[in-house]
């Protein structure tokens, strides 16, 4: 497995991530699940962050109790599937700063151009989780990281549901200090870039689109 990717292989993340794959998963269930999914993944994308105490009464004492250590992280979604885990992840860290980043690809030179960018204050001292669905090219996921670092950006994790190793590679070739957090690393993207075997396309699937 690549340095720079972490699969969380838990039981739940497993079985929901199945019938997120699952072609007859109606809308409605399909965001459910990205939802639920979500906290897991952040679960495992936030395991690191650094904690201190402070002076806490309960009903029986006084203790030093943990609290998380620094400022408010920041969540920055990958419009517009991105948006999808960035609920899920919001409702276990509510005190989360949110951003967005809206890429698209230009048909003829095939880069992502950039056509919205809002995120928060201060991103050289927070934690940045950039979330987005599908690590498919990892062209947009990189361009992301990439504009977050212009801002300032330095602790960066990028957290995703499903990958594809051409992504892996990309984001390890531009970002190697970025690491990734997915449920599954899949086998590869086929010629219109998307991932095999992989759940089709993650947007479409969570708005009911086409
Ligand atoms: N984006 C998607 O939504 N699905 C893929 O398989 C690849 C990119």
């Amino acid at each position: 497995m690549p340095d720079n990717l972490t699969i969380v292989e838990h039981p739940l993340v497993q079985h929901k991530l199945t019938h997120m794959r699952e072609k007859s998963t109606s809308t409605a269930g399909f965001r459910r699940l990205l939802h639920e999914i979500a906290q897991l993944l952040a679960y495992e994308v936030t395991s690191h962050l650094a904690l201190t105490t402070q002076p806490i009464e309960t009903p029986l004492g006084e203790m030093d109790a943990p609290v998380l250590a620094g400022k408010k992280l920041a969540l920055i979604s990958i419009l517009r599937a991105g948006n999808g885990l960035l609920d899920g992840v919001l409702e276990l860290i509510p005190s989360a700063r949110v951003g967005f980043v809206g890429l698209y690809r230009d048909e003829e030179t095939l880069q992502p151009v950039q056509y919205y960018f809002k995120v928060p204050d201060g991103l050289d001292g927070r934690l940045v989780i950039v979330v987005d669905p599908m690590l498919a090219t990892g062209n947009s996921s990189a361009k992301a990281v990439e504009l977050l670092k212009e801002q300032g950006a330095r602790d960066i994790r990028f957290l995703c549901l499903l990958a594809a190793p051409e992504g892996v590679r990309r984001m390890a070739e531009a970002h190697p200090d970025v690491p990734i957090v997915t449920a599954a690393l899949d086998e590869r993207l086929d010629e219109n870039g998307y991932i095999v075997p992989g759940l089709g396309d993650a947007g479409d699937r969570m708005y009911g689109t086409k």
